[in-house]
């Protein structure tokens, strides 16, 4: 059993609103489970200094590795999920303001030209391998698979990498409102009465918003991390028990690690990963998530009491072997974690329980 400190309340941010959490470049992508920006600036001010290192392992979309390069630490993450990365990098580059207006307005033009007057000739060398994938016919309709297949066919033209995958994640935050993913659904689950938004209407408004974002993103971030960015900021898309870091390095870690019986991250980022072409078979692909359902390994020992017992309760079946699975592969996790942290050095995991047929899973406490 863990040692429970008093709750503070002040660290669940209630009085924060929407705006306040999505500030910035917080909010490019719809992220589930995203923190609230506003903790780890909170524990990053409170344990670290200027210059110092700060790790997610499970970074997500980024809001730690953000909030670091923000205040000034050099950030190092790690996520498995291939979207994750992308999304992380673009919301932490930022891109000089007139450059990126410039090359929208060329792009804003040209798409509408190819819309509405070529666009015979360029559905002709639209679709890739990828809108062909038969999950992307099951997801959208005729039309909007094809306007989103020469939205993606123009974006991929673009030659600078930075623009190009800024342009990528704002194609990747329109796909579930464009398709007929029951709005809101946590679950895939499909309306097939859902009203269709325009493609290139709702893309250029939301490429609009991230401009201003990445506007306030420079005027936020010191010259010195801009001018070396990728000094202060090391990612990588790999498994949270591979981090790209020296031992004893890291003065700080502010992670948010899956829940058991929770998401299935795989399924729910699956629209972007089937037309960035990151992903053709589900059931492989969610297997590398921890947490997952769909992970199997062979049944591991578990030294913890607790989590014993709550496998023991869950009975002989597959939601126990998950758990099971799930403790092994968090405290291999906390290992690495372990590694890369300077002696005494803080760590924050935020966490959660979960419950399956009554059983308590208490998943920060069963880890140990
Ligand atoms: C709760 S989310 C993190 C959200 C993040 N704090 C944010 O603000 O966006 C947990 C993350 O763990 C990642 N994950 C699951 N299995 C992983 C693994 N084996 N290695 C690294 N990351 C993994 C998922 O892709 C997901 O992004």
């Amino acid at each position: 059993m863990l040692n429970c400190i008093e709750i503070d309340k002040s660290c669940s941010f209630t009085e924060s609103s929407v705006k306040d959490t999505s500030y910035i470049s917080h909010n490019y992508y719809t992220y589930p489970a995203r923190f609230i920006p506003q903790l780890a600036s909170r524990l990053i001010n409170a344990y670290t200094k200027n210059g110092d290192i700060v790790a997610d392992n499970f970074m997500g979309s980024g809001t730690t590795i953000l909030e670091s390069i923000v205040n000034q630490r050099v950030a190092i993450g790690t996520d498995i999920n291939e979207l994750a990365f992308l999304v992380a990098k673009v919301k932490t580059t930022p891109i000089p303001s007139v450059k990126l207006f410039q090359e929208f307005l060329i792009l804003e033009n040209d798409l509408k030209n190819i819309f509405f007057e070529k666009r015979e000739i360029y559905l002709q060398k639209s679709f890739s391998k990828y809108s062909l994938h038969e999950k992307i016919n099951y997801w959208f309709k005729p039309e909007q698979k094809e306007n989103l297949s020469i939205l993606l066919s123009r974006i991929l033209e673009i030659e600078n990498l930075e623009i190009k995958n800024f342009f990528l994640v704002s194609f990747s935050q329109i796909l579930k409102t464009c398709s007929i993913w029951l709005q809101k659904s946590i679950k895939p689950t499909r309306d097939l009465n859902k009203k269709n938004s325009d493609v290139l209407v709702t893309f250029l408004q939301n490429s609009k918003k991230m401009i201003q974002k990445n506007d306030s993103l420079n005027k936020i971030l010191s010259s010195e991390v801009i001018k070396n960015i990728e000094k202060y900021r090391i990612l990588a898309c790999q498994d949270a028990r591979n981090i790209p870091c020296e031992n004893e390095k890291v003065n700080l870690i502010v992670t948010s690690p899956p829940y058991v019986t929770s998401y299935e991250y795989a399924d729910l980022h699956q629209l972007p990963l089937y037309w960035l072409g990151y992903l053709t078979e589900l059931s492989q692909y969610r297997k590398k998530f921890i947490g997952s359902s769909y992970k199997v390994r062979e049944d591991v020992p578990l030294k913890s009491v607790l989590a014993n017992e709550i496998v023991k309760n869950l009975g002989e079946n597959k939601k126990s072997r998950e758990v099971r699975n799930y403790f092994s592969d968090m405290l291999e996790t906390f290992v690495e974690m372990h590694r890369i942290l300077k002696p005494k050095a803080k760590c924050c995991i935020v966490i959660g329980d979960t419950e399956f047929n009554g059983v308590k899973i208490s998943n920060a406490e069963g880890v140990y």
